[in-house]
Formats: C-alpha cells, structure tokens, sequence
C-alpha cells in the first residue's frame, strides 16, 4: 500500500543549539518552534517484499549519498517497530528550495515518519510519531504537531517529544522569511554546527539561557504579551549565533544582507512596528511581525540590497495523511 503524508518545516523561536545524547538527538534544552503553513513536503512511501533494495528519490532534485543514508537509516527505524523486513520505496516533494533559508529536514523527517509508520501497518500516535521524527532529525519532532509547539527536551528516548501550546487566536503572528544572496560556500550544517557549540566557552551558560528564555516565552504566550514573545524571538537568534561565533572553528552563518536586515528591523522597531527577527544555521533571516504590518515591512524589506525574496507565512498544520 503506497501512503501519502504532508508536513511543514517550522523556525524555532527558542533554538535547539546542543545535543544531549548525539544518538538519540536528545537535546540539552527544551524549544519553542512556529509551524510555516505556506512551504510543505509530501513523501510517498510503499513497503513491498518484491522490492530487493530501498528507493529513495527526491523529485525536482537529488539527494546526496549522506542524506539517502539518512532516509534509510530512518526506513530501518521504521522496519525496527514493525518487526519485519521489508524494502521500501519513498518519494519526496517540497515545495521550497533549501536556498529560501528553511532547512527541510524538519517537514522531511515529519512526513517520512507519518508515511513510512502507516505504510508499514502502525499505528502510532502523535506522542509516538514526535519521538520517531525527532530520531531522523532533532527539529522534526516539532513537525509532529501544528500551530506553536514545545518539544520537551527529556532524559530519554519515549520522553523526549513534542506538543501543541494552546494559544489564542488573537497571538496573529506572520512570519516573513527572507532569503538572501549567498557567495556560494557550503554552509556548516545543524548536526556539525551544534557538535562544535560544545567547544564554545559560553555553551553551559547558554544552555542556561535557553531554559530561562523557555520560561518568559511560554508566559508570554500565555498573556498574550507581543513585545515579550519577540524580545526572547531575538535574543535566541542572538544565543545560537555567539555559540556558532565563538565554537572552535567559529562559524559565522551571516552575510552581509543579513545584518542589513536585522538593522532595518532594529529601525522599524524605533518607528512603532514592533517586528522581530530571528535565523538558524544559515544567512537567511525570519521576521516575525503583525498582519497589520506585514505589507509594509514586506516592502521594507525587499528593497534592501541582497535581498532575494520574501515569502510571508502563517502557522501550520499537524503532519497529515493525504491518502
Ligand atoms: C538551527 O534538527 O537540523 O534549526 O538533529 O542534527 O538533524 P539534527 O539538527 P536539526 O537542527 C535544527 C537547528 C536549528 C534550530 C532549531 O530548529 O531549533
């Protein structure tokens, strides 16, 4: 039976920067992530005992030896629960290219274990499902549920998981994700990146910080309180980035157009329209913003200089079957 499943990448407003347990992808902080309801990833995925080997494919692109390793690695997960053995055969869409600044690992993971656990006879539950993702890639697990989500970091593996926060509808958060120009260099990935934050000398403080930024968002959620939700939004962006700034070797993911954005946002702010940046292992640079202000800072901010596009967003969806 070929299953279908759809999920979207989400931006963590408290980052993920640190492993606990390399193996497990447990994390050394719980995080806060927003769903993005406009870019998805659908993966097809059919178990068949003709089969002799697993076909991994990616359509309107290639995955590189490292990356099919990954998905099959994820496919012996899979096999692993259902006890049996059993090649399969996975086809994956996104709808966005890795270059507009979202990594697709999180919807990837997502859809995959949603598709590949039903294609093989589970049935697991959502709890169940976080966990799976988060074994494929960390920031999966908060593809798992939708709308704003907390994945709590836990000691092991089955506690380990993301939810849904209840929020009310008037939060009203955009998201503008802005891709920008790129002098073509390989980025560090997620995985590399945050295996050198340990070699930083602030890591244990950050890690503090992280816990400590947990607690004013999710309050701030809870009253309502958009200064604050942004406030800790950049202050997370800033903790990722000095721990990839001072590992050893340093990376620096930014580029020129990212600090102009970032300034410009800083300008706005002085205006009254309270925007909020954030980015993760990479140039490119989310803002979070209010309907109300949405077009203008659009616009704002496609005029700066190495700004290739801006795509708006809204929150997403759980993970879902499409057949
Ligand atoms: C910067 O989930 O891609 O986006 O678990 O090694 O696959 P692995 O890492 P990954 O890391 C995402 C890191 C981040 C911040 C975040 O999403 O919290």
């Amino acid at each position: 039976m070929k299953v279908k499943a759809k999920a979207h990448p989400n931006i963590a407003m408290v980052k993920y920067w640190g492993k606990a347990d390399d193996e497990l992808r447990l994390p050394m902080n719980s995080s806060i992530s927003i769903t993005l309801d406009k870019l998805w990833t659908v993966t097809e995925v059919e178990f068949d005992k003709r089969f002799k080997e697993d076909k991994v494919v990616l359509s309107g692109g290639d995955f590189s030896k490292k990356e099919r390793l990954r998905v099959v690695r994820h496919l012996d997960r899979i096999r692993g629960m259902a006890g049996v053995d059993i090649k399969a055969r996975v086809v994956t869409r996104n709808n966005f290219k890795k270059a507009s600044g979202m990594a697709s690992s999180a919807s990837g993971f997502a859809a995959l274990s949603l598709a590949g656990s039903k294609a093989v006879g589970l049935n697991l539950s959502e709890k169940e499902l976080s966990v799976l993702a988060r074994l494929g890639s960390g920031s999966a697990c908060r593809s798992i549920p939708g709308g704003i989500v907390i994945w709590h970091k836990g000691s092991d593996n089955k506690s380990s998981y993301a939810e849904s926060i209840k929020i009310g509808k008037s939060l009203d958060i955009r998201v503008l994700l802005i891709e920008v120009d790129q002098d073509g260099e390989k980025e560090v990935g997620s995985t590399r990146g945050m295996d050198l934050a340990k070699t930083s000398p602030y890591f244990t403080q950050a890690i503090k910080r992280a816990e400590r930024n947990l607690g004013k968002i999710k309050l701030a959620i809870r009253l309502n309180k958009w200064e604050k939700i942004g406030e800790v939004v950049e202050t997370e962006c800033f903790r990722l980035h000095v721990l990839a700034m001072t590992s050893k070797p340093a990376i620096l993911y930014w580029e020129p157009a990212s600090l102009r954005i970032m300034n410009k946002v800083f300008e706005l702010r002085e205006k009254g329209i309270m925007a909020y940046f954030t980015a993760d292992a990479g140039p490119h640079i989310h803002v979070i913003c209010k309907r109300k202000d949405e077009k203008q800072l659009m616009s704002e901010l496609k005029k700066l200089v190495g700004v290739k596009q801006v795509i708006s967003c809204g929150v997403g969806e759980r993970a879902r079957l499409l057949s």
